[in-house]
């Protein structure tokens, strides 16, 4: 395995957007991610980054980011450090080029999370750089290309080869916070190219950045497939494959958060239930990248359903970023 992963010609290769990756690269991560998830079913051991070490840093919470990149590292014999800027120098103002440099002295790629609208591409950006070792995306405000390497290992698996696919992307509606954008743009933009038509179905308030929207559009005309967005929930359902039903802000609209809240609750029809789940092909597949506002988002009987393959999706993240560490690092 090692000579392959060498031939892939990826080492050192920072991972900030799908977008970076030629459609030939990312076929090679899925490929070995297939292989390393064979591998750890059958006992086979895989430790291609003994004594190498992965840096994670935390601006944000996690559950399945954190814990997949900290065991992957460990399954393939390194090493992961889980660090927050409150146990950092970054909370005493330390800028992103001296991070960068010190850690690409000690370790062999720093991975970040960093959601702040408006602050966290930047700051990842920036790292990446001055580092001399690969920067991985955790997820920042613009991009989550992690989960969407799960998410399309998924429907591979569950429904074969993706091309032809119709995959919707729908905006929900959950209160409790406001989340981030990055999900539905790292969708739009990565599932086009590799042949799924997607339709983006949102409340106008909930655009995604325009320039996004105009990529995922390029890409689609690039990978022979089809970009659409709709501001009626139910196209996305529509006699679709797969559906990704999950709330996002109004960021793009407003950075006021209790309007950005106010806004969210003014939809509160926008919800994944079996009735729309009946407006799909009968295999269509219910995913979701978690943590789901479970009665505002979907109802249980969804996402506790035969059509549900959260946790195939949550598991997912574990094997794409072993592909992604191994061949990177
Ligand atoms: N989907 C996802 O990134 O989950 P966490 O926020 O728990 O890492």
């Amino acid at each position: 395995m090692h000579d392959s992963i060498d031939a892939a010609g990826l080492k050192g290769r920072d991972f900030l957007s799908t977008q970076d990756w030629s459609v030939d690269e990312l076929e090679t991560l899925f490929a070995l991610a297939a292989r390393l998830k064979a591998d750890r079913k059958a006992g086979i051991p895989t430790r291609l980054l003994e004594d190498k070490t992965l840096y994670m840093i935390f601006f944000d919470s996690s559950t399945r980011t954190r814990n997949s990149f900290e065991t992957g590292i460990t399954q393939l014999g390194g090493h992961g450090i889980y660090l927050s800027p409150d146990k950092m120098q970054i909370s005493h103002g330390e800028n992103a080029r001296d991070t960068a440099n010190v850690l690409s002295r000690y370790g062999e790629a720093i991975a970040i999370r960093h959601c702040a609208f408006g602050e966290g591409n930047e700051y990842l950006t920036e790292v990446a750089e001055h580092a001399s070792v690969p920067v991985l995306s955790m997820q920042c405000d613009v991009y989550h290309p992690c989960q969407i390497l799960a998410d399309y290992l998924t429907i591979r698996e569950k429904l074969g080869s993706g091309r032809g696919l119709k995959l919707g992307v729908a905006w929900t509606s959950a209160p409790n916070y406001v989340r981030p954008i990055s999900v539905p743009q790292s969708l739009i933009l990565m599932m086009p190219r590799l042949g799924i038509d997607v339709t983006l179905a949102y409340p106008p308030e909930f655009r995604l950045l325009p320039d996004i929207e105009e990529q995922a559009q390029a890409n689609a005309a690039a990978g022979d497939a089809r970009f659409e967005i709709s501001h009626r929930f139910e196209d996305a359902f529509e006699d679709a494959d797969v559906v990704i039903p999950k709330s996002w802000g109004p960021l793009v609209h407003t950075r006021d958060h209790a309007e950005g809240v106010r806004l969210i609750e003014a939809y509160p029809d926008w919800r994944c239930d079996a009735n729309r789940m009946a407006l799909g092909k009968d295999h269509m597949l219910y995913m979701h990248p978690l943590p789901a506002d479970r009665g505002r988002e979907v109802t249980n009987e969804v996402i506790d359903g035969p059509q549900s393959v959260v946790y195939d999706e949550a598991e997912n993240r574990l094997h794409v970023q072993k592909a992604l560490m191994a061949l990177t690092m």
